[in-house]
């Protein structure tokens, strides 16, 4: 028997829903989801999503409660608590709703949308906007490993999925979820200093990018083990090695885990 397509739905079309929606369009995960409603207070911004990727919209959360199967809860944290006052009377079992909203817990998402809808909880970050996403994903109360699995799935079209704890959580959100920011400071310092030696803005923020972009592609390709790759490049005499022995004798590693514990830190105060 071929299994019923399904509704997928959104509360928010801002940002991060788009990213998703068009991972799904990209993915052909339409066989799955035959029609996609979101729910956006902003009509203008409701109406570039249905003219960019033919989705119906809606003014009202309602609307795509009662039909969607799958419903992503992408408002802000500050909005959440007047979207689940309006939806929850519509949450029943049949019903998955994914939370990718920073901070709220399972605990905090199960008393605002009620006991019955099946819960999954997600982490992204901002590069699922260029389908390189990386999504941490936790089951709640009444979720299946089928709906684990088909969140995995509809994810990972925008970039790599893993299912953790949600005790990991907080070190996520510092991590991945916080990184994209790190890793663009990275980058403007690099550009920076590439500046400083001469070089014009525009072509030492390409030499940065292009180097950050390609050592992750081909560390990842590679496997290689961190500190035998670094060890590799900088050898003994060379300008790396120049290099690198600033940067190991400074306080970079320190600097760079205090930035994280800071970051979880405050996840973990939002949470509460
Ligand atoms: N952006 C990131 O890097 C990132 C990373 C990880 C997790 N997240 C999480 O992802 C979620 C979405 O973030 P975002 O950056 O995509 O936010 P966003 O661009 O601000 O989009 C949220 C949209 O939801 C609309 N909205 C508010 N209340 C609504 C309601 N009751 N019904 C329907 N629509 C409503 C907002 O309209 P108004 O502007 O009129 O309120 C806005 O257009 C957040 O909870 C955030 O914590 C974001």
């Amino acid at each position: 028997m071929v299994p019923m397509k399904k509704t997928l739905g959104f509360f928010g079309a801002g940002k991060m829903a788009e990213g998703i929606v068009q991972a799904v369009l990209a993915a052909g995960d339409r066989s799955f989801f035959s029609r996609i409603v979101m729910a956006e207070t902003q009509s203008a911004r409701a109406r570039e999503m249905a003219r960019a990727y033919g989705v119906e919209t809606t003014p009202d959360a309602v609307e795509a409660a009662r039909a969607a199967d799958v419903l992503f809860l992408a408002v802000r944290p500050q909005d959440v608590a007047a979207v689940a006052a309006a939806v929850r009377p519509h949450l029943t079992a049949r019903k998955l709703l994914v939370s990718i909203c920073a901070g709220k817990s399972l605990a905090v998402l199960r008393r605002a949308f009620g006991p019955k809808v099946r819960l999954v909880r997600v982490m992204p970050n901002l590069c699922l906007r260029a389908r390189e996403g990386m999504c941490a994903i936790c089951a709640g109360a009444n979720a299946t490993a089928s709906d684990v699995k088909r969140v995995a799935a509809t994810l990972s079209a925008a970039g790599r999925t893993v299912v953790l704890k949600e005790r990991d959580f907080d070190a996520v959100t510092a991590l991945s979820g916080s990184g994209p920011a790190f890793f663009a400071y990275m980058e403007q310092a690099m550009a920076v200093g590439g500046e400083k030696l001469g070089l014009k803005p525009a072509v030492a923020r390409l030499l940065a990018e292009q180097t950050m972009l390609g050592t992750a592609a081909y560390l990842r390709a590679s496997g290689a083990d961190l500190g035998m790759f670094i060890a590799g490049v900088a050898t003994k005499g060379g300008t790396t090695a120049a290099g690198m022995d600033i940067l190991a004798r400074s306080d970079f590693a320190s600097v760079v885990s205090a930035t994280l514990a800071a970051a979880a830190k405050r996840s973990k105060e939002l949470g509460r």
